[in-house]
């Protein structure tokens, strides 16, 4: 279970923002569920939610604890999605970015996200800013940070429209896979 204090700032803070003014959809595919603080809040907004999670022991843990819900937890990984293209409504992704090793590995991760977006969807998150102290908490762990400002060119990049980006304590966006004309 996550902390009730990061619960609270996921669900009462981040997704409220970054959710705004987006229709969720019936089908919504997290990325980096951990514990489980945002699939919490974005399961009654679906019918359906898919929560991708790259530990095995993650992934079985939120698995048991959603079994009969309309959660269906997978392990695997946000850059190698097992499924096809425009296969959901929305893709949410909150504090995992910075977990992924490489630049070239986030960058897959959202031109994943794009692929397997319907058109008209939404890609939305959020993620920690670049802090020493963010560094020294994840000492002997993976830590590479998006620097906001390249993380709208690079949403761009694979495609995304209408960006979103708040930049205050964290970061918080939301981009769009544009409809077919
Ligand atoms: C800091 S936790 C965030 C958990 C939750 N989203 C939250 O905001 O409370 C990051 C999670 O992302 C997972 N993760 C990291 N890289 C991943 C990848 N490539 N694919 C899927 N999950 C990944 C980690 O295993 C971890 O459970």
């Amino acid at each position: 279970m996550p902390s009730p204090e990061w619960a609270a700032h996921i669900q009462d803070e981040v997704l409220p923002q970054a959710t705004a003014g987006v229709k969720l959809g019936a089908d919504l595919l997290e990325l980096g569920p951990g514990p489980g603080a945002a699939t919490d809040w974005l399961r009654h907004r679906v019918s359906r939610l898919v929560a991708v999670e790259q530990e095995d022991e993650a992934a079985a843990r939120l698995a048991a604890r959603y079994a009969g819900t309309n959660v269906e937890v997978v392990a695997g990984d946000a850059a190698a999605l097992g499924y096809p293209d425009a296969s959901f409504d929305t893709v949410a992704t909150c504090t995992m970015l910075h977990h992924v090793p490489t630049r070239a590995l986030q960058d897959q991760v959202l031109a994943e996200a794009f692929r397997v977006l319907r058109p008209g969807g939404a890609f939305l998150g959020s993620d920690s800013l670049p802090s020493d102290d963010l560094h020294r908490f994840h000492e002997g762990d993976t830590y590479n940070p998006v620097e906001p400002a390249a993380f709208l060119t690079r949403l761009q990049t694979v495609g995304f429209t209408a960006i979103t980006l708040r930049v205050a304590y964290n970061l918080i966006f939301t981009a769009r896979k544009e409809s077919a004309p």
